[in-house]
Protein backbone atom coordinates (compact mmCIF):
# COMPACT_ATOMS: atom_id res chain seq x y z
CA UNK A 1 0.00 0.00 0.00
CA UNK A 2 1.46 3.88 -0.46
CA UNK A 3 0.59 6.16 1.57
CA UNK A 4 -0.81 9.02 -0.50
CA UNK A 5 1.79 11.03 0.60
CA UNK A 6 4.72 11.43 3.23
CA UNK A 7 7.62 13.81 4.68
CA UNK A 8 11.25 12.02 4.03
CA UNK A 9 14.20 13.63 6.88
CA UNK A 10 17.24 14.77 4.38
CA UNK A 11 20.20 15.65 6.43
CA UNK A 12 19.00 18.96 6.90
CA UNK A 13 16.04 19.58 5.90
CA UNK A 14 12.47 17.95 5.32
CA UNK A 15 11.39 16.87 1.70
CA UNK A 16 7.95 16.26 0.78
CA UNK A 17 7.91 13.21 -1.88
CA UNK A 18 4.49 13.17 -4.04
CA UNK A 19 2.36 10.39 -4.45
CA UNK A 20 2.87 8.49 -7.92
CA UNK A 21 -0.55 10.21 -9.78
CA UNK A 22 0.71 13.46 -7.99
CA UNK A 23 4.20 13.36 -9.68
CA UNK A 24 4.88 14.61 -13.56
CA UNK A 25 6.11 11.30 -15.74
CA UNK A 26 8.53 11.86 -17.59
CA UNK A 27 7.88 12.15 -21.59
CA UNK A 28 9.58 9.32 -23.60
CA UNK A 29 11.22 9.64 -27.32
CA UNK A 30 8.47 10.51 -29.55
CA UNK A 31 9.05 7.11 -31.50
CA UNK A 32 8.84 5.17 -28.68
CA UNK A 33 4.85 6.80 -27.68
CA UNK A 34 3.82 5.97 -31.54
CA UNK A 35 5.08 2.62 -31.14
CA UNK A 36 2.77 -0.76 -30.15
CA UNK A 37 3.69 -2.42 -27.50
CA UNK A 38 4.63 -5.89 -28.74
CA UNK A 39 3.50 -9.14 -26.17
CA UNK A 40 4.14 -12.30 -27.36
CA UNK A 41 1.69 -14.91 -25.31
CA UNK A 42 4.69 -16.53 -23.58
CA UNK A 43 3.27 -17.57 -19.97
CA UNK A 44 2.34 -21.10 -18.84
CA UNK A 45 3.77 -22.83 -21.59
CA UNK A 46 5.59 -25.20 -19.27
CA UNK A 47 4.00 -28.90 -19.91
CA UNK A 48 1.74 -28.23 -22.66
CA UNK A 49 2.37 -29.60 -26.33
CA UNK A 50 3.66 -26.69 -27.55
CA UNK A 51 3.12 -25.79 -31.24
CA UNK A 52 2.82 -22.03 -31.09
CA UNK A 53 6.44 -20.36 -31.48
CA UNK A 54 7.94 -22.53 -33.90
CA UNK A 55 10.92 -23.68 -31.31
CA UNK A 56 12.19 -26.99 -31.52
CA UNK A 57 9.64 -29.04 -29.99
CA UNK A 58 12.28 -31.51 -28.65
CA UNK A 59 14.17 -29.38 -26.82
CA UNK A 60 17.87 -28.60 -26.70
CA UNK A 61 20.30 -31.39 -28.41
CA UNK A 62 21.22 -33.61 -25.50
CA UNK A 63 25.24 -32.75 -25.96
CA UNK A 64 24.71 -29.02 -24.99
CA UNK A 65 22.66 -30.16 -21.83
CA UNK A 66 25.66 -32.70 -21.20
CA UNK A 67 28.61 -30.16 -21.78
CA UNK A 68 26.90 -27.31 -19.47
CA UNK A 69 26.28 -29.40 -16.58
CA UNK A 70 29.67 -31.66 -16.53
CA UNK A 71 32.16 -28.46 -17.92
CA UNK A 72 31.27 -25.16 -16.86
CA UNK A 73 33.25 -23.71 -13.96
CA UNK A 74 32.43 -21.25 -11.11
CA UNK A 75 35.41 -19.13 -13.15
CA UNK A 76 33.27 -19.41 -16.49
CA UNK A 77 30.22 -17.48 -15.07
CA UNK A 78 32.11 -14.81 -12.74
CA UNK A 79 34.57 -14.20 -16.16
CA UNK A 80 32.65 -11.23 -18.33
CA UNK A 81 32.13 -12.96 -21.83
CA UNK A 82 35.20 -13.85 -23.72
CA UNK A 83 33.92 -14.65 -27.58
CA UNK A 84 37.17 -15.80 -29.12
CA UNK A 85 36.81 -19.11 -29.29
CA UNK A 86 33.12 -19.01 -30.49
CA UNK A 87 34.25 -17.03 -32.88
CA UNK A 88 36.83 -19.04 -34.16
CA UNK A 89 34.38 -22.56 -34.37
CA UNK A 90 31.40 -20.45 -35.23
CA UNK A 91 32.75 -19.17 -38.41
CA UNK A 92 34.72 -22.50 -39.06
CA UNK A 93 31.47 -23.73 -39.13
CA UNK A 94 29.12 -21.48 -41.10
CA UNK A 95 32.38 -21.11 -43.82
CA UNK A 96 32.71 -17.24 -43.56
CA UNK A 97 35.83 -15.48 -41.83
CA UNK A 98 36.17 -14.90 -38.33
CA UNK A 99 35.57 -10.67 -39.28
CA UNK A 100 32.34 -11.60 -41.31
CA UNK A 101 30.47 -12.54 -38.24
CA UNK A 102 28.99 -11.04 -35.34
CA UNK A 103 27.66 -12.91 -32.48
CA UNK A 104 24.76 -11.51 -31.25
CA UNK A 105 21.50 -11.95 -28.16
CA UNK A 106 19.18 -13.64 -30.80
CA UNK A 107 18.22 -12.11 -34.62
CA UNK A 108 16.49 -9.53 -32.00
CA UNK A 109 19.54 -8.09 -31.09
CA UNK A 110 20.87 -8.86 -35.05
CA UNK A 111 17.60 -6.43 -36.28
CA UNK A 112 18.54 -3.64 -33.76
CA UNK A 113 21.97 -3.63 -34.19
CA UNK A 114 21.07 -3.05 -38.03
CA UNK A 115 18.96 -0.15 -37.35
CA UNK A 116 20.93 1.41 -34.79
CA UNK A 117 23.93 1.19 -36.95
CA UNK A 118 22.31 2.45 -40.61
CA UNK A 119 18.73 3.97 -39.78
CA UNK A 120 18.37 7.68 -38.14
CA UNK A 121 15.29 8.86 -37.34
CA UNK A 122 12.64 9.53 -40.64
CA UNK A 123 15.45 7.16 -42.53
CA UNK A 124 13.17 4.59 -45.15
CA UNK A 125 13.10 1.04 -44.12
CA UNK A 126 11.22 -1.56 -46.47
CA UNK A 127 9.20 -4.48 -44.92
CA UNK A 128 7.29 -7.03 -46.03
CA UNK A 129 3.74 -8.05 -44.17
CA UNK A 130 3.11 -10.08 -42.40
CA UNK A 131 6.25 -10.73 -41.14
CA UNK A 132 8.52 -11.42 -38.06
CA UNK A 133 7.16 -8.64 -35.30
CA UNK A 134 10.18 -7.55 -34.31
CA UNK A 135 11.10 -5.86 -37.49
CA UNK A 136 8.05 -3.63 -37.44
CA UNK A 137 9.00 -3.52 -33.41
CA UNK A 138 12.63 -1.99 -33.95
CA UNK A 139 12.11 -0.22 -36.78
CA UNK A 140 9.43 1.96 -35.18
CA UNK A 141 11.70 2.25 -32.05
CA UNK A 142 14.44 3.39 -34.83
CA UNK A 143 11.73 6.06 -35.60
CA UNK A 144 12.23 4.79 -38.72
CA UNK A 145 9.60 5.89 -42.47
CA UNK A 146 8.20 2.44 -42.61
CA UNK A 147 7.04 0.83 -45.80
CA UNK A 148 5.10 -2.21 -46.30
CA UNK A 149 4.54 -4.41 -49.10
CA UNK A 150 2.33 -7.27 -48.89
CA UNK A 151 2.51 -10.75 -49.42
CA UNK A 152 0.15 -12.04 -52.86
CA UNK A 153 -2.86 -12.43 -51.37
CA UNK A 154 -4.24 -15.99 -51.17
CA UNK A 155 -0.88 -17.71 -52.20
CA UNK A 156 1.15 -15.30 -49.93
CA UNK A 157 4.07 -15.64 -52.55
CA UNK A 158 6.85 -13.85 -51.99
CA UNK A 159 5.79 -10.57 -53.89
CA UNK A 160 9.48 -10.08 -56.16
CA UNK A 161 7.86 -7.57 -58.62
CA UNK A 162 6.49 -5.32 -55.98
CA UNK A 163 9.50 -5.44 -53.68
CA UNK A 164 12.15 -4.33 -56.07
CA UNK A 165 9.48 -1.38 -57.58
CA UNK A 166 9.47 -0.13 -53.95
CA UNK A 167 13.09 0.12 -54.07
CA UNK A 168 14.69 3.37 -54.32
CA UNK A 169 17.72 5.69 -53.65
CA UNK A 170 15.93 6.51 -50.13
CA UNK A 171 15.98 2.84 -48.86
CA UNK A 172 17.70 2.50 -45.98
CA UNK A 173 16.92 -1.18 -44.45
CA UNK A 174 15.27 -3.91 -46.07
CA UNK A 175 14.37 -6.76 -43.73
CA UNK A 176 13.31 -10.12 -45.46
CA UNK A 177 12.28 -13.32 -43.56
CA UNK A 178 13.35 -15.91 -45.47
CA UNK A 179 10.96 -18.33 -45.28
CA UNK A 180 8.82 -16.15 -44.00
CA UNK A 181 7.17 -16.17 -40.68
CA UNK A 182 4.18 -16.96 -40.26
CA UNK A 183 3.33 -17.37 -44.23
CA UNK A 184 6.18 -20.39 -44.39
CA UNK A 185 6.71 -19.25 -47.63
CA UNK A 186 10.49 -18.33 -49.35
CA UNK A 187 11.47 -17.07 -52.15
CA UNK A 188 14.94 -18.39 -53.95
CA UNK A 189 18.54 -17.08 -53.78
CA UNK A 190 18.41 -15.59 -56.92
CA UNK A 191 14.95 -13.23 -56.20
CA UNK A 192 17.30 -11.80 -53.04
CA UNK A 193 20.14 -11.65 -55.73
CA UNK A 194 17.84 -9.15 -57.35
CA UNK A 195 16.78 -7.13 -54.28
CA UNK A 196 20.66 -6.71 -53.05
CA UNK A 197 21.91 -5.53 -56.57
CA UNK A 198 18.64 -2.97 -56.95
CA UNK A 199 19.08 -1.66 -53.22
CA UNK A 200 22.80 -1.10 -53.31
CA UNK A 201 22.24 2.43 -51.25
CA UNK A 202 20.38 -0.21 -48.40
CA UNK A 203 21.62 -2.70 -45.83
CA UNK A 204 19.55 -6.06 -47.03
CA UNK A 205 19.12 -8.09 -44.32
CA UNK A 206 18.10 -12.24 -44.68
CA UNK A 207 16.86 -13.49 -41.51
CA UNK A 208 17.64 -17.38 -42.21
CA UNK A 209 16.29 -18.36 -38.95
CA UNK A 210 14.22 -21.56 -40.38
CA UNK A 211 17.34 -22.23 -43.31
CA UNK A 212 17.66 -25.67 -41.91
CA UNK A 213 14.03 -26.64 -42.85
CA UNK A 214 14.17 -24.83 -46.06
CA UNK A 215 18.19 -25.36 -47.49
CA UNK A 216 17.86 -21.71 -49.52
CA UNK A 217 20.78 -19.85 -48.16
CA UNK A 218 21.96 -16.40 -49.28
CA UNK A 219 25.28 -16.90 -47.24
CA UNK A 220 27.89 -17.10 -49.55
CA UNK A 221 26.85 -14.13 -51.26
CA UNK A 222 28.16 -11.76 -48.64
CA UNK A 223 31.55 -11.40 -51.02
CA UNK A 224 30.07 -10.31 -53.65
CA UNK A 225 27.20 -7.49 -52.05
CA UNK A 226 28.74 -5.52 -49.87
CA UNK A 227 25.36 -4.59 -49.05
CA UNK A 228 23.86 -8.15 -48.09
CA UNK A 229 23.54 -9.11 -43.98
CA UNK A 230 22.38 -12.13 -43.12
CA UNK A 231 21.23 -13.72 -39.67
CA UNK A 232 20.57 -16.72 -38.43
CA UNK A 233 19.86 -17.95 -34.85
CA UNK A 234 20.08 -20.77 -32.00
CA UNK A 235 16.59 -20.37 -31.21
CA UNK A 236 14.86 -22.43 -33.71
CA UNK A 237 16.66 -25.97 -34.85
CA UNK A 238 19.22 -26.07 -32.67
CA UNK A 239 16.50 -25.77 -29.71
CA UNK A 240 18.03 -23.10 -27.74
CA UNK A 241 15.45 -20.22 -27.63
CA UNK A 242 16.18 -19.55 -24.02
CA UNK A 243 19.92 -19.06 -24.63
CA UNK A 244 19.30 -15.53 -26.71
CA UNK A 245 22.46 -16.53 -29.41
CA UNK A 246 22.18 -15.70 -32.88
CA UNK A 247 25.08 -14.56 -35.95
CA UNK A 248 25.10 -11.25 -37.85
CA UNK A 249 27.32 -11.62 -41.53
CA UNK A 250 28.53 -9.26 -43.79
CA UNK A 251 31.06 -8.20 -45.24
CA UNK A 252 34.32 -7.25 -42.49
CA UNK A 253 33.72 -3.68 -42.66
CA UNK A 254 30.03 -3.79 -42.59
CA UNK A 255 30.81 -5.87 -39.40
CA UNK A 256 33.33 -3.85 -38.12
CA UNK A 257 30.68 -0.66 -37.86
CA UNK A 258 28.00 -2.63 -36.66
CA UNK A 259 30.49 -4.16 -33.89
CA UNK A 260 30.81 -0.60 -33.20
CA UNK A 261 27.30 -0.22 -32.02
CA UNK A 262 27.19 -3.21 -29.93
CA UNK A 263 27.40 -3.68 -26.22
CA UNK A 264 30.75 -5.47 -25.65
CA UNK A 265 28.75 -8.11 -23.42
CA UNK A 266 25.58 -8.55 -24.92
CA UNK A 267 25.73 -12.22 -25.72
CA UNK A 268 26.36 -14.33 -22.35
CA UNK A 269 29.02 -16.48 -22.09
CA UNK A 270 27.07 -19.87 -21.22
CA UNK A 271 25.27 -18.86 -25.05
CA UNK A 272 28.14 -18.48 -26.65
CA UNK A 273 29.64 -21.90 -25.34
CA UNK A 274 26.27 -23.35 -26.06
CA UNK A 275 26.27 -22.33 -29.97
CA UNK A 276 30.42 -23.86 -30.22
CA UNK A 277 28.97 -27.16 -28.99
CA UNK A 278 25.61 -27.09 -30.66
CA UNK A 279 27.57 -26.99 -34.26
CA UNK A 280 29.42 -29.70 -33.19
CA UNK A 281 26.88 -32.49 -33.96
CA UNK A 282 24.99 -32.17 -37.37
CA UNK A 283 23.33 -35.64 -36.58
CA UNK A 284 21.46 -33.98 -34.45
CA UNK A 285 20.14 -31.09 -37.00
CA UNK A 286 19.54 -33.65 -39.84
CA UNK A 287 17.90 -36.05 -37.89
CA UNK A 288 15.10 -33.03 -36.47
CA UNK A 289 14.86 -31.79 -40.44
CA UNK A 290 14.31 -35.38 -41.15
CA UNK A 291 11.63 -35.63 -38.42
CA UNK A 292 10.18 -32.45 -39.08
CA UNK A 293 9.47 -32.53 -42.63
CA UNK A 294 8.15 -36.17 -42.55
CA UNK A 295 5.84 -34.98 -39.86
CA UNK A 296 5.15 -31.95 -42.21
CA UNK A 297 3.71 -34.07 -44.62
CA UNK A 298 1.59 -35.91 -42.04
CA UNK A 299 0.14 -32.80 -41.06
CA UNK A 300 -1.00 -31.90 -44.80
CA UNK A 301 -2.24 -35.35 -45.01
CA UNK A 302 -4.51 -35.27 -41.74
CA UNK A 303 -5.70 -31.24 -42.83
CA UNK A 304 -6.66 -32.48 -46.37
CA UNK A 305 -8.74 -35.16 -44.90
CA UNK A 306 -10.79 -32.61 -42.61
CA UNK A 307 -11.26 -30.30 -45.69
CA UNK A 308 -9.25 -27.90 -43.77
CA UNK A 309 -6.98 -24.92 -46.10
CA UNK A 310 -3.65 -24.49 -45.37
CA UNK A 311 -0.65 -22.58 -47.25
CA UNK A 312 2.29 -24.77 -47.88
CA UNK A 313 5.41 -24.18 -45.80
CA UNK A 314 9.30 -23.93 -46.41
CA UNK A 315 9.62 -24.07 -42.53
CA UNK A 316 8.42 -26.04 -39.70
CA UNK A 317 5.36 -24.30 -38.97
CA UNK A 318 2.40 -24.26 -41.57
CA UNK A 319 -0.51 -21.81 -41.67
CA UNK A 320 -3.68 -22.90 -41.41
CA UNK A 321 -6.92 -21.60 -42.54
CA UNK A 322 -9.62 -22.27 -39.32
CA UNK A 323 -12.14 -19.83 -40.78
CA UNK A 324 -14.49 -17.42 -38.75
CA UNK A 325 -13.76 -20.27 -35.15
CA UNK A 326 -10.02 -19.34 -35.91
CA UNK A 327 -9.98 -18.12 -32.14
CA UNK A 328 -12.20 -20.79 -30.93
CA UNK A 329 -9.97 -23.19 -31.65
CA UNK A 330 -6.63 -22.15 -30.54
CA UNK A 331 -8.81 -21.96 -27.31
CA UNK A 332 -10.10 -25.23 -27.13
CA UNK A 333 -6.89 -26.28 -28.31
CA UNK A 334 -5.22 -25.02 -25.18
CA UNK A 335 -7.69 -26.16 -22.89
CA UNK A 336 -6.50 -29.75 -24.06
CA UNK A 337 -3.24 -28.45 -23.60
CA UNK A 338 -1.82 -28.24 -27.48
CA UNK A 339 -0.54 -24.68 -27.96
CA UNK A 340 -0.85 -23.39 -31.35
CA UNK A 341 -0.47 -19.63 -32.36
CA UNK A 342 -3.56 -17.07 -33.73
CA UNK A 343 -2.34 -14.91 -36.16
CA UNK A 344 -6.22 -13.84 -37.25
CA UNK A 345 -5.01 -10.72 -36.18
CA UNK A 346 -2.94 -9.76 -39.87
CA UNK A 347 -4.34 -12.94 -42.14
CA UNK A 348 -8.13 -13.19 -41.23
CA UNK A 349 -9.28 -16.87 -39.90
CA UNK A 350 -5.35 -18.19 -39.80
CA UNK A 351 -3.74 -20.27 -37.18
CA UNK A 352 -0.05 -20.96 -37.35
CA UNK A 353 1.10 -24.89 -35.75
CA UNK A 354 4.43 -24.99 -35.53
CA UNK A 355 5.56 -28.81 -37.04
CA UNK A 356 7.28 -30.53 -34.33
CA UNK A 357 7.95 -34.85 -34.35
CA UNK A 358 5.14 -37.29 -35.62
CA UNK A 359 3.59 -38.02 -33.02
CA UNK A 360 3.28 -34.37 -31.31
CA UNK A 361 1.49 -33.71 -34.85
CA UNK A 362 -0.92 -36.85 -34.52
CA UNK A 363 -1.97 -35.59 -31.37
CA UNK A 364 -2.92 -32.31 -32.66
CA UNK A 365 -4.33 -33.80 -35.63
CA UNK A 366 -6.45 -36.20 -33.10
CA UNK A 367 -7.62 -33.17 -30.69
CA UNK A 368 -8.49 -30.96 -33.95
CA UNK A 369 -10.84 -33.91 -35.53
CA UNK A 370 -12.70 -33.66 -32.22
CA UNK A 371 -12.84 -30.17 -32.28
CA UNK A 372 -13.47 -29.45 -35.60
C1 LIG B 1 11.72 -14.88 -38.82
C2 LIG B 1 12.24 -15.03 -37.44
N1 LIG B 1 13.45 -14.58 -37.14
C3 LIG B 1 13.96 -14.74 -35.92
C4 LIG B 1 13.24 -15.35 -34.92
C5 LIG B 1 13.83 -15.62 -33.58
O1 LIG B 1 14.67 -14.72 -33.17
P1 LIG B 1 15.70 -15.01 -32.01
O2 LIG B 1 16.94 -15.53 -32.68
O3 LIG B 1 15.90 -13.63 -31.46
O4 LIG B 1 15.12 -15.96 -31.03
C6 LIG B 1 11.95 -15.79 -35.17
C7 LIG B 1 11.15 -16.38 -34.08
O5 LIG B 1 9.99 -16.56 -34.11
C8 LIG B 1 11.45 -15.65 -36.46
O6 LIG B 1 10.24 -16.11 -36.77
Amino acid sequence: MHAPWRFVLSANSVVEIKSESEQQLLTPREAVLRMDAYHPPTAGRRNKLRLDFNENTVGAPPHVIDFIKRYVTAADLSIYPEYDHALEDLSRHFGTGIDELTLTNGTDEAIQLLMNTYVDSSDEVLLLRPSYAMYKFYSQLAGALIEEIDYRPKTLAFPLEELLERITAATRVVLISNPNNPTGTGTHASAIEQIVAKASNAAVMVDEAYYEFSGVTVLPLINEYPNLFVSRTFSKIYGMAAMRCGCLFSQAGNMAHVRKAQSPYSVNSLAAMAARIAVQDQKFVEEYVLEVLTARELLYVGLDRLKIPYVTSQANFVLVEAGERAIEIRDELRARGVLVRDRSYELPGCVRVTVGTRDQIQRFLNELEQIW
